[in-house]
């Protein structure tokens, strides 16, 4: 078998899917459409020809702008049920999705419109699929404490739907500390906790996330190679990196694939795993992340398939759902 159709048929698990970042430019269309809301491009090429991003917020800016189509509990069912379908062609056999509930409920939408409508595709998948799956509500950053702390009350009536809660949108000049008394809160409740550190900010953004937020992962993380010491760290600790290069390269975070650090950090003993991050603004799924890493790095098979079983070590299901991964994934390996 060749790299290639190795690198498809791999059973895979993401970590990092911010599910408003899985709408494509047709459903973008679609939903304005059906909700006769207008948007400023006359075509899907026009979407696409305005993804050319230089940083992270010049991607959020229009990132924000495509949420906004997304108005009944339909539509969030609609987006969850299109990416669970390409988790389906791509071997994904579990998925961790972030949503933003602040990019909906700031214009108006319930909180209980959006994780409904998540849930119940999510559900579908897992019966209709066989996709397991787990929900993250994320704290947009930019947004202050106040607006985090009644996102996090609005969440209460829906822990059983939630498993924890994560950090996201712009990085600099938003660091962790803003929100320790948020994640404190969180804890308490009982939710798990990620947060995106080390995207586009300091080394320092990392520490504080395991220090302050507690976290038992981190998102991108990348960065962490500016300090040899804390590249130790969490090696030592197999603090798990959710990573995501065809974002990465997006944003110019590095500007090539072939530099992108990843395969290295793995090498260093780093429990690192691919994902898509926001795919449809950064031209791929799961597959498509795996294929760019191998074609950019001399990667082995079994370092490939190390990815998924380091996605399976870093997931939130119990330890019987991730023994039965894991056969699944040996099975495959032989
Ligand atoms: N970084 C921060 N916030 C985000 C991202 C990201 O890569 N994607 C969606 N929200
Ligand atoms: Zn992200």
């Amino acid at each position: 078998m060749n790299q290639t159709t190795y690198i498809q048929q791999l059973p895979k698990v993401e970590l990092h899917l911010h599910i408003e970042g899985s709408l494509e430019p047709e459903m973008m269309f679609a939903l304005a459409r059906r909700n006769k809301i207008s948007l400023p491009f006359t075509s899907t090429e026009e979407v696409k020809s305005a993804y050319e991003f230089n940083d992270l917020q010049s991607f959020l800016d229009i990132y924000y702008q495509g949420a906004n189509v997304l108005t009944h509990e339909i539509d969030f069912y609609d987006l969850t049920w299109a990416y669970l379908l390409r988790c389906q062609q791509d071997n994904v056999l579990h998925t961790e999705i972030f949503f933003d509930p602040q990019t909906h409920t700031e214009r108006g939408i319930a909180f209980d419109t959006v994780i409904n409508g998540i849930h119940k595709a999510l559900e579908d998948g897992r019966e209709k699929l066989g996709i397991t799956s787990c929900i993250i509500m994320c704290f947009l950053r930019h947004l202050d404490e106040e607006s985090a702390f009644l996102t996090l009350e609005q969440a209460l009536p829906h822990k059983d739907k939630i498993i924890g809660v994560g950090l996201d949108s712009s990085e600099l000049g938003h660091p962790p500390e803003k929100f320790a008394r948020v994640f404190t809160k969180a804890h308490q409740e009982g939710f798990l906790a990620v947060a995106h550190a080390g995207e586009e900010g300091p080394v320092s953004n990392i520490y504080d996330s395991l220090e302050l937020l507690k976290v038992h992962r981190i998102d991108h993380g990348v960065r962490c190679a500016d300090d040899s010491s804390l590249v130790a760290q969490l090696a030592q600790s197999r603090m798990p990196l959710t990573v995501c290069p065809l974002s990465n390269t997006k944003l110019k975070v590095f500007a090539q694939m072939r530099d992108h650090n990843l395969v290295e950090l793995l090498r260093q003993g780093l429990c690192v795993t691919i994902n898509s991050d926001d795919p449809a603004y950064f031209g791929g799924y799961m597959t498509d992340n795996f294929l760019a890493i191998a074609q950019s790095h001399d990667v082995t098979n079994e370092e490939l398939a190390q990815f998924t079983r380091n996605a399976i070590e870093a997931s939130f299901i119990s330890e019987e759902e991730k023994t039965q991964l894991m056969e699944k994934l040996n099975v495959f390996t032989g």
